[in-house]
């Protein structure tokens, strides 16, 4: 079984999807790293997120099972992450990775942008996730400040608008729920709620 779960930056999805896959002993793949790892490698090198040609290089040197062993949380980070996340080459370097982790037994939790509609549109649950902007930017600013990162309230808007504009609107895989998907509208949920709201779905589908 393949669980998608999709949907804007700070939204909740890796938490939502991390949840699910403890609860149901699936295996768990955070896309989102991937790209920051891509985005990452750039900046390191001292090149532009925009070089196409340094993306597609750090793309295909990328070690996806290295994700975890670096910090790839900053805004910086995610920022040169939806950059290279543009590049139709970029995403097709890290498309057989991802393809192939969705198929470990006994099942997977992608979390990302385009999983039900690029990646797994064959899922048998696709989730997307949202919720509005400031709750979102509310969400993230807890999350950096936790990291001892203390950007203003309002740069944090400014960002996830400018990523949620960058995202939806690029040619390649867009940020947009798929027809199939159980749109999960958080903003006026608790973690637990969305959990429980996502269970729920997850049971009905498996029935
Ligand atoms: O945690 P947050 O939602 O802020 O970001 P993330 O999920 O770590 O993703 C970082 C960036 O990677 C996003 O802004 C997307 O542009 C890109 N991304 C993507 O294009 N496709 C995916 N499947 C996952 C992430």
């Amino acid at each position: 079984m393949i669980i998608a779960v999709d949907g804007p930056a700070a939204a909740g999805k890796g938490t939502l999807a991390r949840a699910l896959a403890r609860r149901y002993n699936f295996h768990f793949l955070d896309t989102g790293a991937l790209y920051r790892m891509v985005g990452l490698a750039v900046l390191q090198a001292g090149r532009d997120p925009h070089d196409e040609a340094a993306a597609l290089e750090a793309a295909q040197g990328l070690k996806p099972d290295l994700t975890h062993e670096q910090d790839l949380r900053s805004e910086d980070v995610g920022a040169a992450a939806s950059i290279v996340a543009a590049n139709l080459k970029v995403r097709e370097a890290l498309l057989g990775f991802q393809r192939q982790f969705a198929q470990r037994a006994p099942g997977a939790v992608l979390d990302g942008r385009d999983i039900g509609t690029v990646v797994c549109p064959d899922a048998e649950v696709k989730i997307f996730v949202t919720a509005s902007p400031e709750v979102r930017a509310e969400r993230r600013h807890a999350e950096l400040a936790e990291r001892g990162e203390a950007p203003s309230l309002e740069t944090v808007l400014d960002d996830i608008h400018a990523r949620d504009e960058r995202d939806r609107t690029r040619a390649h895989a867009p940020l947009v729920p798929a027809r199939d998907a159980y749109v999960l509208e958080t903003s006026q949920m608790t973690r637990e709620q969305a959990l429980n709201s996502a269970i729920a779905y997850v049971e009905m589908r498996r029935k």
